[in-house]
């Protein structure tokens, strides 16, 4: 059922990917999506070499299925790319870089067998990875939650990628949250989906309950497209929920870093695994996690527009399961007669 390229490529059952996100999307959370036949991938973002080989072998204890790693550019610190190619994932989703750049990087994982999935908001970029090895494209529109690459909807960026990157596979990301997304998606040209905020609310994440809690009432309304959480990556556009810190900074005049209200204020805690625990600041990159303590209201609260249609949290392999099958229904059942 709804087997696409993507499938082909990752060895996987249907064409759902939950997104590789930074602190909230870890072993256990990739490891249940992938059993239930989608892909999970394991943000890295926040990890070093060793946490990233540590977590990689948590997955595999959970499934054998095939699961992938995110690589936030940025975000990649010495032995990292290293540590991935010897642990072997079935893939690695790059984000946030000029794909020249990661030639030989893309090169090193493909030789050990690790598909390459590059995630972008433009057709150049995607045309630039694809020259530079990648062998699949995710294509992410600005109503997607966390950072956001590009300026262009979902709707209209999937089929401009396709057009500039001929057969090769994409998954479309951004505003996708149940299997009327993966519909339109296939329909558009893209081989498959992303979705990264209908899986922070999945039982299986690391997301904080309050922040799970906090999107089965938001609507797409209530995000906003800002730089405002900058302290750990400046100067890179997110989606977040408009809470009251933001509205704060709004009301203040949007005054620029370093003269925000309450800059440097304590936003919680992270226990370390040394016992020692890191403080979390107000306007902090870091999402709302549940192994941090404190109040964590001046942290971000990622999410993107399909946050409307996230309504209650469920196991991720279930959200697997009825995404696909949703699409399915809507394909043989809406679609399908149409077209006589
Ligand atoms: C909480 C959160 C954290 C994210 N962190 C990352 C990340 O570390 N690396 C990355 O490539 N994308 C990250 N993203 C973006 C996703 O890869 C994806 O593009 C996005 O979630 C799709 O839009 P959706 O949230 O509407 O499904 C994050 C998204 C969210 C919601």
């Amino acid at each position: 059922m709804l087997r696409t390229r993507l499938c082909e490529l990752l060895g996987i059952e249907y064409p759902v990917i939950s997104a590789g996100m930074g602190a909230v999307a870890l072993a256990r959370l990739a490891a249940a999506v992938s059993e239930a036949g989608g892909m999970g991938t394991i943000g890295l973002a926040a990890m070093g070499a060793d946490a990233a080989r540590a977590e990689i072998r948590a997955a595999r204890e959970l499934t054998a299925r095939p699961f992938g790693v995110n690589l936030l550019i940025p975000f990649i610190g010495p032995g990292l790319i290293d540590a991935v190619i010897a642990e072997r994932p079935a893939a690695a989703t790059f984000f946030w870089g000029a794909p020249d750049d990661f030639r030989d990087a893309i090169g090193g994982l493909k030789a050990a067998g690790i598909k390459v999935l590059w995630q972008c908001g433009a057709a150049d970029e995607a045309c630039a990875a694809v020259a530079a090895g990648a062998d699949a494209i995710i294509a992410q529109g600005i109503e997607a939650g966390g950072h956001v690459r590009g300026s262009v909807t979902t709707l209209a960026l999937v089929p401009e990628i396709r057009d500039a990157i001929g057969a090769v596979p994409m998954a479309a990301a951004g505003g996708i949250a149940d299997g009327r997304g993966l519909a339109a998606a296939l329909a558009l040209g893209a081989d498959g989906v992303v979705m990264g905020t209908r899986f922070v609310a999945a039982g299986e994440s690391a997301a904080h309950p309050r922040y799970k809690q906090r999107l089965l009432r938001a609507h797409a309304s209530e995000t906003t497209h800002t730089k405002l959480y900058d302290i750990g990556w400046p100067d890179a556009a997110h989606r977040v929920l408009r809470t009251a810190v933001v509205e704060e900074w709004e009301r203040a005049g949007r005054p620029a870093t370093g003269a925000r209200p309450g800059e440097g204020a304590a936003a919680g805690t992270m226990p370390r695994r040394d016992g020692i625990a890191s403080p979390l600041v107000r306007y902090s990159v870091m999402p709302p996690a549940e192994y941090m303590e404190g109040d964590l209201e001046g942290l971000a609260f990622y999410a993107g527009e399909s946050v409307s249609l996230v309504r209650e949290i469920l196991p991720s392999g279930e959200i697997v399961r009825r995404v696909v099958a949703e699409a399915a229904a809507i394909i043989a059942r809406r679609l399908a007669p149409l077209a006589g």
